[in-house]
């Protein structure tokens, strides 16, 4: 039977492509969006996946979001937690809100998305948990220390599930990757996205669909004696 996968933020960017490839791997999908019903719209209506909007940062939204998808699509066999954002300022200016919404929605909206479908991957002794980082997390960044600090605490999120889940057949693990080519990263003045190309040596960022593809192993049974590892998927940019 097919399994079902539930992609936060998994309407645009990244995590379109991850809930794309899934589909097309033979998983029942569903993605999440924040807000921008349009493009969820548009998604919806050009991949035929159904989106669900909830704020991954919310505890409550995410349970009630879930229990949804579970009452309509399936019981959830693996969960890629992609919902981030970005709030950039040098630390000196970075405000207290700045700081928050990014760990909420980057850090605790990991624990929110993946803290109610554990019981479910346990009872069934099965599950994947994927979280998609970022080589930011692993190297830090400059006016990044809220973003940096929540994909760092990611690592250690996968590596904890990784231990607690691994007799009940569920894996964790991170994919982090580099400058991928999404609105996150063209939004981005010209110059700095060209002094961005320049420090990666395959002189390219890459595509959603690499992040995707690293997704879809991760979700395998391939994959399955894999646990709280993190695959760099950077072009050569940061090696661990
Ligand atoms: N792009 C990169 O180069 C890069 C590099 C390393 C890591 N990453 C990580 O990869 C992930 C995806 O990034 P991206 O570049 O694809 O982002 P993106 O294009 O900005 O898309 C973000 C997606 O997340 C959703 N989202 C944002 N906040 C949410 C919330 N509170 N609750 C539910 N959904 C929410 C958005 O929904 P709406 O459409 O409603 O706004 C959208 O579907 C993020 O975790 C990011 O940190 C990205």
């Amino acid at each position: 039977m097919a399994r079902t996968a539930l992609v936060t933020g998994g309407s645009r960017g990244i995590g379109a492509a991850i809930s794309k490839k899934l589909k097309a791997e033979g998983y029942n999908v569903a993605a999440t969006y924040a807000g921008n019903d349009e493009a969820a719209a548009a998604f919806g209506e050009e991949t035929g996946i159904k989106t669900y909007k909830w704020n991954a940062a919310d505890y409550d939204e995410s349970k009630a979001g879930i229990a949804k998808v579970e009452d309509e699509i399936g019981p959830i066999d693996v969960v890629v937690a992609n919902a981030g954002i970005t709030r950039d300022a040098p630390f000196h200016r970075m405000t207290p809100e700045q700081w928050r919404e990014v760990i909420d929605t980057n850090l605790t909206g990991v624990f929110n998305t993946v803290h109610p479908v554990w019981p479910g991957m346990r009872e069934r002794k099965f599950g994947r948990v994927i979280v998609i980082s970022s080589i930011n997390g692993q190297k830090g960044q400059f006016a990044q220390v809220n973003y940096a600090a929540t994909k760092a605490g990611d690592l250690g999120i996968v590596k904890s599930l990784a231990q607690e889940g691994a007799r009940a057949g569920i894996t964790a693990n991170a994919v982090c990757p580099g400058y991928i080519a999404t609105e996150m990263v063209m939004a981005v003045p010209e110059k700095v996205r060209e002094s961005i190309i320049a420090q990666i040596p395959a002189g390219r960022l890459g595509e959603p669909e690499e992040i995707a593809r690293c997704v879809a192993f991760l979700a395998s049974d391939d994959a399955g004696f894999i646990n709280g590892s993190t695959i760099s998927a950077n072009g050569g940019q940061f090696f661990v």
